[in-house]
């Protein structure tokens, strides 16, 4: 996302964190003749969704496009691993998803979903892309088979209607939440709105690494 934003040279705003009324606002002043992306996600620091219906409504309101990351949810969500908009049934509403194939897919690299035109306009001109070595065969293998197994057919579980590999995650991630509370370790709440003032964990992380480690750390900024 990142790289794209400096090599289009087009004009980069930030709307406050999730704030729709924000987005509107920074739309509005940006005129409807200048083509948009809006891009937003799901959020790695704090575990947050974007509202992703309430931004696309904006979007669409203003004729911009729309250019989700879904990187932290593929895999996981959806009935077949697609994400957070294929399980809330809005991947028609979005231009682009981003996703990896690391993290849930366990191999490196990413892509995006988006229409023929868009995938071939990127492949023409993102950097580096059409000149530099793709992936070897055998992480392609690898992504191909990891892709095929979390897609498998849906079968009914307590989860609700997904493939055996996406509850297989479900499972074991709703096992580790259970570990990490009794843990007390500090997370925050997986929301879709944004939090009044996002919280802050630091001390709370300070606090249990020096009861491991038996001492403040010298080089902490914070405790
Ligand atoms: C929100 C978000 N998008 C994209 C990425 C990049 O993912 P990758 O390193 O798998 O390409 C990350 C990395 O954690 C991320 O947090």
């Amino acid at each position: 996302m990142i790289e794209g934003i400096c090599h289009s040279w087009a004009n980069k705003y930030i709307f406050a964190h999730s704030d729709a009324a924000d987005l509107d606002r920074k739309l509005a002043a940006i005129g409807p003749d200048r083509p948009k992306l809006v891009a937003f996600a799901v959020y790695s620091m704090n575990s947050d969704i974007a509202p992703i219906a309430e931004l696309c409504a904006v979007a669409e309101a203003h004729g911009a496009m729309t250019y989700l990351d879904e990187v932290h949810a593929v895999g996981l969500y959806g009935p077949r691993g697609g994400g957070i908009a294929e399980r809330d049934g809005l991947s028609h509403r979005l231009n682009v998803v981003e996703g990896t194939l690391a993290k849930a897919f366990g191999v490196i690299g990413g892509y995006i979903a988006a229409s023929a035109a868009l995938c071939d306009f990127i492949r023409g001109f993102a950097s580096g892309f059409i000149f530099t070595t793709p992936l070897p065969p055998a992480v392609s293998a690898g992504a191909i088979n990891q892709t095929r197994q979390i897609a498998q057919p849906l079968r009914c579980s307590p989860h609700g209607n997904v493939s055996p590999t996406v509850e297989h995650y479900l499972v074991r991630g709703r096992r580790f939440s259970k570990m990490q509370n009794c843990a007390q370790f500090p997370r925050p709440p997986s929301i879709s709105a944004p939090p009044a003032r996002p919280p802050d964990y630091s001390r709370t992380w300070c606090r249990l690494a020096r009861a491991r480690v038996g001492r403040p750390n010298p080089a902490c900024h914070v405790c």
